[in-house]
């Protein structure tokens, strides 16, 4: 059976982990592929909210396999808070987990790094979780790796080589060099617990694909985030798009029968960077408040616009999408009218597509659709929309090409509207 995946359309926090959540109740194995606890991924079952940081969302379920994939940065300190989490509801058993020993360590010298350079004025607005600083050591080959843990002689003097690497670097920031013995210390006690879950994630992958196993992929950040395709350099340190579930989970792209990409029904974006449909003032307050539109990782306040329709084409291209997964429909409820930005404006040339560096430059330009007054929250199929919602989600079909395949009424895993199921 062919694997399915989950990706962020936008600048993150889309809605991902309600979707993974919803779509692994039909899944076999679900498989985070890449990205750190700088991912907030939000599921609210029966009223009850749970955040993720690492763990895949699909946890919830009881019978699911669960990979954490060789494309991750893992703090194992935030992982094994998560596991105490699962554990307490009776719900983490080793068996069904699998964390990638190739998988690259969040050290604290990263933590502290992404910290003080985001005091300095080339600040990104990142979550702080030490992400940049991992992937750059990963891709310096210096970084220390999750199967590290088990050979402590190794760690240590790999450990040693990093910190000496990174020293002039944290004295520059300003930083004090954490402690050789207390880090390896609190790290072997890391790897202890972690030890009956580490293994060789892309066979485990790969056995279920060979298998018959429905194989859900469960994306961290959005396209738009992205490291080649996205707003420079204000994106984070990995590879967002669809693609990279290949890579971060182990696997070829033949494996890939369908591709879901996320978007909310308008805009979010935390941190620093250009938003071309951005709104300011009390429209963008009451999307915010409507939406709870707070960081699920930092409690930042999230900026909020209009529905960014070059971003959403640069999706669909991008990822390959098979059908975009619309949340948040019901946060528009009672607008008399919604603005669709449908392309930008650049020195006077109309763009389709969000153009390289000069995103911070461009005018959107607006279609006015009329809203709709009635509350969402409890349609279940698309015949109990409104008229005019209807006309929404046409127009943007329309204008990026690709099928709305489902609709997001609410945060409860139940307010969903599934058009088409990923697994046929
Ligand atoms: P993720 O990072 O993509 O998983 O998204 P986050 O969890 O960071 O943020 C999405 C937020 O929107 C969470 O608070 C979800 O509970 C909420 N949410 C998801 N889908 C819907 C929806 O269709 N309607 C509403 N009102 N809230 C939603
Ligand atoms: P999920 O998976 C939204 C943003 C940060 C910052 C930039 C770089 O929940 O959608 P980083 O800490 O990665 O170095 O920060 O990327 N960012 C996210 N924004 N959702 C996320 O994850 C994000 N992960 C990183 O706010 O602008
Ligand atoms: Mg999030």
């Amino acid at each position: 059976m062919p694997a399915v995946v989950v990706v962020g359309a936008q600048w993150g926090d889309e809605g991902k982990g309600k979707v993974v959540d919803l779509f692994s109740g039909f899944s076999d194995q679900v498989v985070r592929y890449s990205g750190g606890a700088n991912a907030g991924h939000t599921m609210v079952v029966q009223g009850e909210k749970l955040i993720f940081h690492l763990i895949p969302c699909g946890a919830l379920h009881p019978n699911i396999d669960c990979v954490l994939g060789q494309g991750m940065v893992v703090n194992p300190e935030v992982l094994i808070e998560e596991i105490d989490l699962l554990n307490q509801r009776g719900l983490f058993q080793p068996s069904r987990f699998l964390l990638s020993d190739r998988a690259h360590l969040v050290m604290p010298q990263h933590l502290l790094i992404d910290e003080l350079r985001e005091r300095g004025k080339g600040a990104i607005g990142t979550t702080k979780r030490g992400i940049g600083p991992t992937y750059e050591d990963k891709v310096a080959r210096r970084g220390l790796r999750v199967g590290d843990l088990l050979s402590p002689a190794r760690f240590r003097s790999k450990l040693e080589d990093n910190l000496e690497v990174l020293k002039p670097t944290i004295v520059a920031l300003g930083g004090e060099i954490p402690d050789i013995a207390a880090v390896f210390e609190s790290y072997m006690k890391f790897g202890e617990r972690l030890k009956p879950i580490i293994g060789d994630a892309s066979r485990r992958v790969y056995s279920a694909l060979m298998n018959g196993s429905k194989v859900l992929m469960e994306g961290a950040q959005g396209t738009m985030l992205d490291i080649d395709g996205g707003t420079y350099p204000f994106v984070t340190s990995s590879s967002t798009v669809a693609g990279s579930a290949c890579i971060g989970a182990g696997i070829g792209p033949t494996h890939i029968s369908e591709v879901y990409g996320v978007s909310k029904a308008y805009t979010t974006r935390v941190g620093h960077g250009p938003f071309p449909s951005e709104l300011k003032g009390e429209l963008a307050e009451e999307l915010r408040e409507r939406g709870g539109e707070y960081g699920a990782t930092t409690g930042r306040p999230r900026r909020c616009g209009w529905l960014d329709i070059p971003a959403l084409r640069l999706a669909v291209r991008a990822n390959g999408l098979t059908g975009i997964a619309l949340t948040k429909v019901d946060v528009l409820t009672g607008q008399d009218r919604i603005q669709l930005c449908v392309e930008y404006e650049l020195d006077g040339k109309k763009l389709e597509f969000p153009p390289f560096e000069d995103l911070d430059r461009v005018r959107a330009v607006y279609q006015t659709l009329p809203g709709w007054k009635e509350p969402l929250g409890d349609c279940r199929s698309i015949d109990d929309l409104p008229q005019n919602a209807k006309k929404y989600i046409n127009v943007i079909e329309k204008a990026v090409q690709c099928p709305v395949t489902l609709l997001g009424v609410g945060p409860d895993r139940e307010q969903t509207i599934v058009v088409r199921f990923p697994f046929k």
